[in-house]
C-alpha cells in the first residue's frame, strides 16, 4: 500500500492519503527557527533551542496523532460547515474531500479540495527572519458566491519545556496574551527576550488568545466551539492557557481567489508590526520562497548524480543530503520522538554527523567540530552528553536572575571521569576533522588552539593526538581498546573488557592522521602514529579473527563475544564492517568475513545488528542482553551500520554486493509497502524491526539518525567513488557489473568537476584511465583553478 510519490523535478514527497497510520515529518527553518511538520500540520516550533525556547506546544506520543498543530479553518458561513485545509484536526471524509500535502525542501504544501474550493496553505520559515509564515490562497471554482470565515490556531508553549510539561504552578502564572492591531502577543513576565506573535495580513474581525475559550469545554481541536459559533470569543488574559486564533470573514464570487498571510514570530508587538508589514506584500512572500529554493539548490549543486538507478538518484539527489543537512543544524533535538528535551550534544553522533556534512553546510560543521573540540578532556575522550553553549566563551549568558531562566549550565556539572567516557566518542572527530580541511583546504583549523572541557588549550592538531593517545592507553589484557561505558553501541556496555569495534575505528583514525601528519610535514608524529598504527593491527589481527568472521569484543572475564562458540550474539555487524574499513583485515579475511555478514545478517529490509537476539541477559556484555529481540540494539536492522557494510564491500571491490544491501535498507524501496514500513519512505530510520519480532520489516525513528550522513558518504564516496584528498579529487567506484554509465557533478574548492564515468568492460572496480579536459592523467584529480568547469571522463577497466 502506498501512500504518496517522489516528485523529482520539484524536489518534492507528495502524499495523497494524509490517513497514514503515523506522522510524516517535515523540517522548516535552516538556522534559527525551527518548526517540525507532519502531513496533518500537526508539530511544533522552537527557536534555537527545543528546550529552552520553545513556542508552540505539542503533545507528542499522544492520540489522536499529532496533536496539536499549525492549523487553518475554513467555514461556510451559509449552512455553517467547517473543515481545515489539512485533513486534520476536523478530518472530513475522504470521499468528500481531497487532500494533498507537498513536503519540500525546508517547506510543507497542505492542499485541500472540498466543495469546489481550492485551498493551499504554505508553511515555510524564511532565510531573513525568525518566523514562520503561512501562505493561505484559496480560488472557489463553483458556479455560487460564497461567504467565507477564516480561522487560524496553535497553542503556544511556555517556553522552557521541561516547565510546560511539569510545573503548571509556573507555566499558567507567568505567561500572558493580549490582542491589539491584529497582532496576538504572548508574554513571558520575567523574559522580555522570550515573546511570541502571531498575526496576519489582514484586520481579524474576531480573535481568541485563551485556548479553552477558542475550543471550548469538552470539545478538542476537531470541533473548537468557535468553528460552531462562527465566531472567536475575543479573549485575553495574564496566565492561563495560550493559543493564537485570527478570524477574518469573507466573500469569494464565482471564479474568485484570495489570498492571505499569517505570521508566527519571536519578539515583542512592535516586531510584529514591522513583519506583518514587511510580510503583506504578496512579492516579497513569494520572493522570499524562491530564496529557499536558490538555498537549497545552492547546496545540494556540490554533488548530482545521474545513474541507471532512479531510486538512489532520488534519494542521493535531495534527501540523502537533506536528512544529512537537518542532523547537523538540529542534531538530535527536535522530532516526533525526541521533542525538545534536550539541548545537549551526543559526543559521538554529532563527530558522524559533521563527517557527512563538509560541502553541504562548511560553516555549521566547523562550528560542530570547535564545540566538539571544546568538549574533550585533556585525557583525550570526549563529554558523552554535553551542552556545547556552556563551553563556549561568546554563547549569550543570562543577563538577569529569575526563577524560570535556566542559566548557562555550568561546565563542570557535565565533566566525567573516564567511568562514564564512551570509547568510540572522540575517535570520530579525527576523520570528520581532517575531512573538514580536506573539502575546505581550511589547512589554518589544525593550528587553531581550542581550549579543553578540564581546562588547558592546545591547537586541534594537539587535540587529535590526544584523541588517538587515549585509545592507545586505554587497553584491556590482550592489548584491544577497552569497551568502557560503552562504544558506538549504547548498549555493549563493556567496561574494562574489550571492544573489537574501537581497536578497528582506532586503527582507522590513526591512518588518516599518519596521512596528515605526512601531509603536514610533521615527520616525528607521522613516524611515532605508524608505529602505534603497526601495533594495532597486529593485536587486531591476533585476537579478534574468530576463523570466519571477527569477534565483536572481549568480556572481562576473557569471553568471547560475537564468535561460533556463542549461541547468541554469533555474528556482529560493527565488528565486520569495521575490520575491512580500517584496513586492518587481509582481503581474504575481509572477504570471509563480509560473506558472514551476508548469509547471517542480511534480510530484504537491510542488514541485521546481530544473530541471533540475544534473549538471556548478560551484564558482563551489557543492557543489549535486556533489550527484547528484534527491536533497537539486541537483532534490528540498525540503519546506522548498513551504510558501513556497503563501504566494506566497496572497499573488497563488490559492487554487486554493495548494492545489494543498499537496496535492501533504501527507504524508497518501501514506498509501496508501507502497511509494513510505516515511517517515511523518504527517510532514512534509526532501526527496523528484525527477523525475531512480529513487526518485522516496519520502521522506527525517522530523521534524526547517524545513518543518513553515513548512507550519503558510502554512496557518493565509496559506491560512486567521488572523494576528496589532500592531493585532489579522486574518483574510484564500485558499481554492480550492469551499470554502463553513469555521472556526477561535484564541486569543490570553487571548481567544477562535471564526471562521466563509463563501464564498457562491464567490471564492478577498477579504473583503467581518467582525463582531465581531455588530457590524460595519473589517478588522482588535481584542484582546478576556482571558477573553472571541468570535464572529466574515467574509464573503468
Ligand atoms: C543511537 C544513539 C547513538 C548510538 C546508537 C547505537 O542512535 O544516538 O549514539 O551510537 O544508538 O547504540
Amino acid at each position: 500500500m502506498k501512500y504518496g510519490f517522489f516528485d523529482d523535478k520539484n524536489r518534492e514527497y507528495v502524499i495523497q492519503r494524509p490517513d497514514i497510520p503515523v506522522s510524516w515529518t517535515n523540517y522548516l527553518g535552516t538556522k534559527d527557527f525551527c518548526t517540525v511538520i507532519s502531513q496533518n500540520a500537526g508539530g511544533y516550533s522552537f527557536y534555537k533551542s527545543a528546550q529552552h525556547h520553545r513556542i508552540t506546544k505539542f503533545r507528542a506520543n499522544s492520540i489522536p496523532l499529532d496533536r496539536p498543530g499549525h492549523y487553518l479553518y475554513l467555514r461556510d458561513q451559509d449552512d455553517g460547515d467547517y473543515w481545515s485545509i489539512s485533513w486534520q484536526p476536523v478530518a472530513k471524509n475522504l470521499n468528500q474531500a481531497n487532500y494533498e500535502v507537498r513536503h519540500g525542501l525546508s517547506y510543507s504544501k497542505f492542499k485541500c479540495d472540498y466543495k469546489d474550493l481550492k485551498a493551499e496553505k504554505t508553511i515555510f520559515v524564511p532565510l531573513a527572519d525568525d518566523l514562520e509564515i503561512w501562505d493561505f490562497k484559496i480560488k472557489n471554482e463553483g458556479a455560487l458566491d460564497r461567504n467565507l470565515s477564516l480561522f487560524s490556531y496553535l497553542e503556544f508553549s511556555f517556553h522552557e519545556i521541561d516547565i510546560d510539561n511539569q510545573n503548571f504552578q509556573m507555566s499558567l502564572y507567568a505567561a500572558g496574551s493580549s490582542y491589539q492591531d491584529g497582532i496576538i502577543e504572548y508574554d513571558f513576565y520575567y523574559d522580555p527576550r522570550k515573546y511570541h506573535y502571531f498575526t496576519a495580513d489582514f484586520q481579524a474581525d474576531s480573535y481568541d488568545c485563551l485556548r479553552d475559550k477558542f475550543i471550548g469545554d469538552y470539545r478538542s481541536e476537531a470541533n473548537p466551539i468557535a468553528l460552531v459559533r462562527g465566531i472567536c470569543s475575543n479573549s485575553s488574559k495574564k496566565g492561563g492557557n495560550h493559543c493564537a486564533a485570527l478570524n477574518k470573514e469573507f466573500n469569494l464570487a464565482a471564479g474568485e481567489e484570495k489570498r492571505f498571510i499569517l505570521i508566527l514570530g519571536v519578539g515583542k508587538r512592535e516586531k510584529a508590526q514591522k513583519m506583518r508589514k514587511k510580510y503583506s506584500d504578496f512579492n516579497l512572500v513569494d520572493k522570499e520562497f524562491n530564496k529557499l529554493n536558490t538555498y537549497w539548490e545552492k547546496k545540494l549543486s556540490f554533488f548530482q548524480c545521474q545513474t541507471p538507478h532512479q531510486a538512489l538518484n532520488t534519494m542521493l539527489n535531495t534527501w540523502n543530503p537533506y536528512q544529512a543537512e537537518t542532523c547537523i543544524v538540529w542534531s538530535r533535538f527536535a522530532s516526533f520522538i525526541e521533542v525538545g528535551g534536550r539541548t545537549g550534544l551526543g559526543y559521538r553522533d554529532t563527530a558522524q554527523d559533521s563527517l557527512a556534512t563538509a560541502y553541504l553546510n562548511p560553516q555549521k560543521t566547523k562550528e560542530r567540530l570547535i564545540q566538539l573540540l571544546r568538549a574533550e578532556t585533556k585525557a583525550g575522550y570526549g563529554l558523552h552528553l554535553f551542552d556545547p553553549d556552556s563551553f563556549d566563551p561568546e554563547a549569550a549568558t543570562i543577563e538577569f536572575d529569575s526563577p524560570t531562566v535556566v542559566p548557562k549550565a555550568d561546565p563542570e556539572s557535565m565533566i566525567h571521569g573516564i567511568e562514564d567516557a564512551c570509547s568510540d566518542d572522540a575517535l570520530w572527530l579525527v576523520a570528520a576533522v581532517c575531512n573538514y580541511v580536506k573539502e575546505t583546504a581550511d589547512f589554518d583549523f589544525f593550528e587553531k588552539v581550542i581550549s579543553y572541557a578540564d581546562k588547558g588549550e592546545a591547537t586541534v592538531y594537539e587535540h587529535l593526538k590526544k584523541i588517538l593517545d587515549f585509545s592507545t592507553e586505554q587497553v584491556g589484557a590482550t592489548g584491544i581498546c577497552k569497551g568502557l561505558r560503552a562504544d558506538w553501541n549504547d548498549c555493549l556496555n563493556l567496561g574494562g573488557g574489550e571492544s573489537a569495534m574501537v581497536s578497528f575505528l582506532h586503527h582507522w583514525a590513526l591512518e588518516i592522521f599518519i596521512e596528515t601528519a605526512n601531509f603536514l610535514n610533521k615527520k616525528a608524529d607521522f613516524k611515532k602514529y605508524s608505529k602505534i598504527a603497526a601495533k594495532v593491527k597486529k593485536a587486531c589481527r591476533e585476537n579478534l579473527w574468530d576463523g570466519n568472521w571477527y569477534l565483536r569484543g572481549i568480556t572481562g572475564s576473557g569471553n568471547k563475544i560475537g564468535s561460533k562458540e556463542n549461541k547468541e550474539g554469533k555474528v556482529h555487524l560493527e565488528s565486520n564492517t569495521w575490520a575491512v574499513i580500517s584496513g586492518v583485515a587481509t582481503k581474504k579475511r575481509g572477504i570471509k568475513a563480509m560473506d558472514a555478514v551476508d548469509e547471517f545478517l542480511y534480510s530484504k529490509y537491510g542488514l541485521h545488528l546481530n544473530a541471533p537476539s540475544y534473549t538471556k541477559s548478560d551484564d558482563e556484555i551489557g543492557f543489549v542482553t535486556r533489550v527484547y529481540p528484534g527491536i533497537k540494539e539486541n537483532g534490528s536492522i540498525f540503519s546506522h551500520p548498513n551504510p558501513w557494510a556497503w563501504i566494506a564491500e566497496a572497499k573488497l571491490g563488490r559492487g554487486s554486493r554493495a548494492m545489494k544491501f543498499y537496496n535492501a535498507l533504501l527507504p524508497v524501496s518501501q514506498n509501496d509497502e508501507i502497511e509494513i514500513r510505516e515511517a517515511e519512505p523518504y527517510s532514512y530510520c534509526q532501526f527496523i524491526l528484525g527477523k525475531d519480532h512480529e513487526d518485522f520489516g516496519k520502521a522506527r525513528h525517522p530523521w534524526l539518525t547517524g545513518s543518513s550522513g553515513w548512507a550519503y558518504q558510502a554512496v557518493t564516496k565509496w559506491i560512486l567513488g567521488v572523494r576528496v584528498s589532500y592531493q585532489g579529487l579522486i574518483v574510484d567506484p564500485c558499481i554492480p557489473a550492469d551499470w554502463d554509465q553513469f555521472s556526477v557533478r561535484r564541486k569543490w574548492r570553487g571548481a567544477e568537476y562535471k564526471i562521466k564515468v563509463f563501464n564498457p568492460d562491464q567490471v564492478e572496480k577498477g579504473v583503467k584511465k581518467i582525463t582531465l579536459n581531455g588530457e590524460e592523467i595519473d589517478k588522482i584529480i588535481p584542484q582546478q583553478k576556482s571558477g573553472s568547469i571541468n570535464n572529466i571522463i574515467v574509464t573503468m577497466g
